[in-house]
């Protein structure tokens, strides 16, 4: 389903250089993909304002999956099909970037993720890469994060079985937690837009642990913070990228505060690439504060126009070597090399959640 009047931004005439981009610009993690189309939008014009790349301007063509399984194929395949896209932008989730992956790696056409942190979704093909790191490198930043900062070692987890990020996020992060002499005292599941947790939280505060590991998305995650709170279950929460949005602290209030997540980067960490990106997004979008999709949504077009500059052409085989060739590249997220499954090689951050704010605390090295 085309994204009403977003389809036809920045169209740049006939022989402009059509990127696709697939994102949930609506449903349950909408600010996921209101936050990366915003990115990939001021990069495009930006590098459009510059001349475009290789004599040409670029024309994003983007698509809404809804947040809906099964939509992200149908979107992926018109913008392929329909539009004859060089290349595609998306997904921030992982369930969505892997139902998408197999119809670019079909039809050659590379596909740079911003943000999904599953491993699985690069292993699909040699046309699929990402601007971000993957979860054995996040989960085990967790599992330090639980041992060494929050010195936790009984701790309870609950996972979202319908997303592949939560339960690859819970892998990874069990593994090192148990590794670091950790104890997982309760493990339960629930379903993704699930409303009532209370069964679970009452298991878990029974179970009595140090802190809470919750690998889910916002929305979730913050009905589990408010009803942990009811249930007088004091200790602290924790979890990955997959918190990350302003909605988390809209819905869960007071009851977000003391709790901490990993993600990608923060927009008051300081960098000089961070600050001039907070003051060029927020001109563009009402003051709104950037989060870490927005910086990947950015650094992932960014990527793309690089190497199709290094190219010298947007052909599928060679846009694709490209990608897979990129070093030392200077995102606003930081700076990042792509391995040899061309996942990003780079640093996390932590925050602290304190006043009803997000506050960055530190930055982990990969
Ligand atoms: N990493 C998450 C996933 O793979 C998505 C996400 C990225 C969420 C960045 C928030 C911030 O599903």
């Amino acid at each position: 389903i085309a994204a009403l009047g977003l389809s036809n931004c920045n169209k740049g005439g006939g022989d402009a250089i059509k990127v696709g981009e697939f994102a949930s610009l609506t449903g349950k993690e909408a600010t996921f993909g209101t936050s990366s189309h915003e990115g990939t939008l001021l990069a495009v014009e930006e590098i459009n304002a510059g001349g475009g790349v290789l004599g040409k301007k670029i024309q994003l063509l983007t698509e809404d999956n809804q947040s809906k399984p099964g939509e992200s194929t149908n979107a992926v395949n018109k913008l392929i099909s329909k539009d004859g896209v060089v290349a595609v932008l998306g997904e921030v989730a992982s369930s969505r970037s892997f139902e998408a992956a197999p119809v670019c790696q079909d039809n050659k056409i590379p596909m740079i993720s911003p943000a999904s942190t599953n491993p699985s979704v690069t292993e699909v093909g040699d046309y699929i890469s990402r601007a971000c790191f993957t979860d054995p490198f996040q989960g085990a930043a967790l599992a330090n994060f639980a041992t060494g900062e929050l010195k936790a070692t009984k701790i309870a987890m609950l996972t979202d079985v319908k997303s592949d990020y939560s339960k690859g996020l819970a892998k990874f992060f069990k593994e090192k937690f148990l590794a670091n002499g950790g104890t997982l005292v309760t493990e339960l599941d629930y379903n993704g837009g699930d409303k009532d947790f209370k069964a679970q939280l009452t298991t878990i505060k029974n179970g009595n642990p140090q802190a809470v590991f919750v690998p889910g998305y916002y929305t979730d995650v913050a009905l589990i913070a408010i009803q942990a709170k009811q249930l007088g279950l004091s200790v602290p929460l924790f979890g990955g990228d997959g918190w990350e949005s302003s909605v988390l602290l809209d819905i869960g209030k007071e009851a977000m505060n003391g709790n901490y997540f990993s993600t990608h980067c923060a927009a008051d960490q300081g960098t000089p690439k961070m600050t001039a990106f907070v003051d060029a997004y927020k001109k563009k979008f009402n003051g709104k504060t950037p989060d870490a999709m927005a910086v990947l949504g950015y650094d992932s077009a960014m990527l793309l126009a690089d190497a199709m500059k290094r190219a010298a052409t947007t052909e599928g085989p060679k846009l694709r070597d490209a990608i897979a060739a990129t070093k030392d590249f200077e995102g606003v997220s930081g700076k990042f090399s792509l391995n040899k499954n061309r996942d990003a090689v780079k640093a996390l951050v932590f925050i602290k959640i304190e006043d009803g704010k997000f506050r960055y605390t530190a930055t982990v090295n990969p």
